[in-house]
């Protein structure tokens, strides 16, 4: 069944139907304030951080899944009806004599909800202004009958206790002692105490006079009730309650009488800080909020700061848009997929509905993998966060697994013993730096010096070169990379004895790329060490073949995992990807091994990551995938993170047709008309979709903040469609499919805007037979720099 559809030229997805198979989310505001909104206006508010600056409460893994949210509330108080302008948390009937009509348009930056019962209509925008500690609840009620009407609205948000979501939560033998609310003046005050930790914060209404109100969520809702039929709705009037201890809320009444035809707009704001006096925590200081108020909550300035957050979105998307045969592939990268790769790069794996804030902080190969998608977009923000990265490295070379940006202290922050890095943490930091450097040209970049986490600095080039050490010394009896506490793959450990090939395939990658790095700046001396180093390194991958794929590692006590005679784990998909991406499969071995991972691993939904999956321990070393039933996650679930490695490698290959059947598999605009299976929403990757062995198989679990986003983003733009960026300039090498005639893809590149128009007469999957910078012809498939200009056209012919 389809729920909703993309409008790209207004970059939203429209749901023409509420109840979705589970909540369907988006994101509000900025790394400043942000906000989680669902379909149903169920989410919460956070203020820099998921797990530190909760403002909204939500209680996870609820039923249903989002509540509570950003609530209004309408009343017909000629007879007492009520609803709300969100189709939950009332739930008024879909169908029947009076039906509620509900339309949702999740934006990028805002939801808006629009309602129609009763002859009401309602139109509730969702949004943070751009750069403010605030958001507003914009609610617009109309009078589509034939006679006058008096509604009452009523708010309803729960207020967080503690900026920290796990003592708002969990500690409640103290954080339900601690709250304090009132009503002073038109404005709900969550007060502050003489500690920092509770979450101060302000709650007011524009538009129409408060009637009543109340701060104890309690008593608005009343006993034995919920969110679903709160009690001050039902008797039309809260009952005034100042809040000490337990839980607060903030619910303000107003009331509008509506002419037919009548529109009244009514403006919800909640903010952090204090009605009346400026609010400061030592990095951050925000006006009192009165003032913002009458600056911002009124309707032409609500207009004027949706159209600016539209504005800024489209600043972002416009660096990369492409048309192609395929229309879900184009609403994907042109909005949601974009989009998306902003909202993991903001918020790490901090905050959606499924991570709930415990993971808070920037997980290292995360970020590392984060900064890959939105470099072209945000190249400041992509740099300043890669310098972050860098400082995250300690001085032997490995990095910590977790960085809080809000703390982060370089020189001071404590060694790792060995067993606690991850082994392939500090080895995506070549792959980011390159595209950093083939991003903007500039190579001097590498001479930046900057400080190691535990003590000491060096320049990018030497952090990039001392990252490779760390691996390079911390190897095992078969000369591969030491596994550590994990690789990639959060779930095996093989630890400091056993081996991984990962991690080694990583390590091969990053000393071709560090040796590429260090020729733009003519360091012949790292030149030849990194080719070197590689030719010893390469003799021992080589060993890791087992007749049709690479095995997955090698166990403390010399065994290997990934092998043909396994009954378990017989087969694995990232040792075979990343063989080909890295460059050590020659061309024989690459096409093989993915013709192997094709053959076991493939499905109609994706690639699963291993096959069969694990039931039983193996000695030397740490399954901890074991607790997944079969084809969950990382235990043979289709990881799509690691799909789009897949796509990437097949694209290397020149096997268009076949990057495109798996692309296509988790493409989540193609189950728009399928939602049942896929459950979660159509215009947003996921973390990995449940496996053939699992009895879910099919069904998508832990959307938004995911390595798939990035990856993805990269494997479609710069492998599928080819478009790469390089020092030299543009590249283009398209891996398509061969039905395909064409496509076009409009791509800002140092400033300029160029248009790449690839023709495919002979219907082949990839070779460019044929390339012209405005008419020029270039040999080669690399536009090159200096024949770009604003507005140039590169047409690539292929065959
Ligand atoms: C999750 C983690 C990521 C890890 C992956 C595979 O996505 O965030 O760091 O690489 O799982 O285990």
């Amino acid at each position: 069944m389809r729920y909703g559809y993309f409008d790209d030229d207004a970059c939203e997805y429209v749901l023409t139907r509420p109840d979705t198979p589970r909540s369907w989310s988006n994101y509000l505001g900025s790394r400043l304030y942000g906000g989680i909104v669902t379909q149903n206006a169920g989410g919460f508010s956070f203020f820099r951080s998921g797990g530190t600056g909760r403002l909204l409460r939500m209680r996870f893994n609820g039923v249903p899944q989002d509540e509570p949210g950003r609530f209004v509330y309408l009343r017909d108080d000629a007879d007492g009806a009520f609803w709300s302008a969100s189709w939950q948390p009332v739930g008024t009937p879909l169908e029947g004599p009076e039906p509620y009509v509900a339309r949702v348009r999740h934006g990028l930056g805002y939801s808006v909800f629009e309602s129609d019962h009763r002859d009401i209509h309602t139109e509730m925008t969702t949004f943070v202004p751009q750069g403010q500690a605030f958001e507003h609840w914009s609610v617009e009620v109309t009078n589509t009958g034939t006679t006058p009407r008096t509604i009452s609205l009523f708010s309803y948000a729960e207020l967080a206790n503690e900026w920290s979501h796990q003592q708002d939560l969990l500690n409640l033998q103290y954080s339900q002692y601690v709250v304090r609310a009132s009503y002073s003046d038109g404005f709900i005050h969550r007060l502050n105490s003489t500690r920092d930790v509770f979450s101060e914060c302000w709650f007011t209404v524009t538009g129409a006079d408060v009637v009543s109100f109340d701060t104890d969520r309690d008593l608005f809702l009343g006993p034995y009730r919920t969110p679903r039929d709160p009690v001050a709705v039902e008797r039309g009037t809260c009952s005034g309650s100042e809040t000490v201890g337990d839980n607060a809320c903030a619910s303000l009444h107003v009331r509008v009488e509506l002419a037919p035809g009548e529109t009244r707009h009514v403006v919800y704001t909640l903010g952090v800080g204090s009605p009346d006096a400026e609010w400061g925590d030592g990095t951050v200081t925000v006006r009192p909020g009165r003032d913002s108020v009458a600056e911002f909550a009124t309707p032409e300035r609500i207009a004027t700061e949706l159209a600016a957050i539209r504005s800024e979105w489209a600043g972002h998307l416009a660096p990369l848009q492409v048309s192609t045969p395929d229309p879900q592939l184009d609403s994907m990268v042109n909005v949601w997929h974009a989009y998306q790769t902003h909202m993991t790069f903001n918020w790490s794996r901090g905050v959606s509905l499924i991570e709930t804030g415990g993971r808070d902080g920037l997980g290292y190969r995360d970020t590392a993998q984060d900064i890959l998608s939105v470099v072209h977009s945000i190249p400041e923000a992509a740099r300043e966060r890669l310098d972050l990265l860098l400082t995250g490295q300690t001085a032997e070379g490995g990095a910590l697994p977790l960085i809080k940006p809000l703390t982060h202290t370089p020189g001071k922050e404590p060694t790792p013993a060995l067993e606690d890095y991850r082994s392939d943490d500090a080895l995506w930091l070549p792959l980011s730096v390159a595209a950093l450097v083939d991003e903007t040209g500039d190579a001097t970049y590498l001479d930046t010096v900057l400080p190691y986490a535990d003590a000491g600095e060096d320049t990018v080039l030497g952090h990039l070169v001392q990252a490779l050490r760390f691996s390079l010394e911390h190897r095992g009896a078969h000369g591969l990379v030491q596994g550590l506490d994990a690789d990639w793959n959060d779930c095996i450990q093989f630890g400091t004895e056993g081996e991984s090939m990962f991690s080694t395939f990583l390590l091969a990658n990053g000393l071709r790329q560090v040796g590429e790095l260090a020729s733009l700046l003519e360091r012949t001396e790292v030149v030849a060490w990194c080719a070197e180093q590689l030719a010893l390194l390469l003799e021992d991958a080589e060993k890791a073949w087992d007749g049709d794929w690479y095995i997955r590692g090698i166990s403390a006590v010399g065994a290997p995992l990934g092998t043909a005679t396994a009954d378990e784990g017989r087969i694995y998909l990232e040792p075979n990807v990343w063989a080909v991406i890295s460059g050590v499969a020659n061309p024989g071995r690459a096409r093989q091994a993915m013709d192997s991972v094709h053959e076991h691993l493939a499905s109609e939904h994706g690639i699963a990551l291993c096959d069969p999956p694990h039931t039983k321990p193996i000695e030397g070393i740490g399954l901890s995938l074991l607790v997944f039933p079969p084809g969950h996650k990382e235990n043979g679930g289709i990881f799509c993170h690691a799909n789009s490695w897949a796509v990437v490698a097949e694209a290397m290959l020149g096997r268009g047709d076949r990057a495109y059947e798996y692309y296509r598999a988790y493409l989540p605009a193609r189950y728009e008309d399928d939602a049942e299976t896929r459950q979660v929403e159509p215009y947003v990757y996921s973390q990995f979709t449940h496996g053939p062995a699992s009895p879910r198989f099919g069904q998508s679990r832990n959307p938004w903040l995911t390595g798939t986003a990035s990856w993805t983003y990269v494997a479609v733009t710069q492998h599928l469609l080819g478009v790469r960026p390089t020092v030299a300039g543009l590249r283009v090498d398209p891996s398509i499919p061969s039905a395909w005639d064409g496509f076009e893809v409009r791509r800002r590149f140092r400033g300029r805007d160029v248009t790449v128009r690839v023709t495919n007469p002979d219907h082949v999957c990839s070779g460019v037979a044929r390339l012209t910078v405005d008419g020029t012809p270039v040999e080669g498939d690399v536009a090159p720099e200096c024949l770009l200009q604003d507005g140039s056209v590169v047409d690539v012919v292929l065959g």
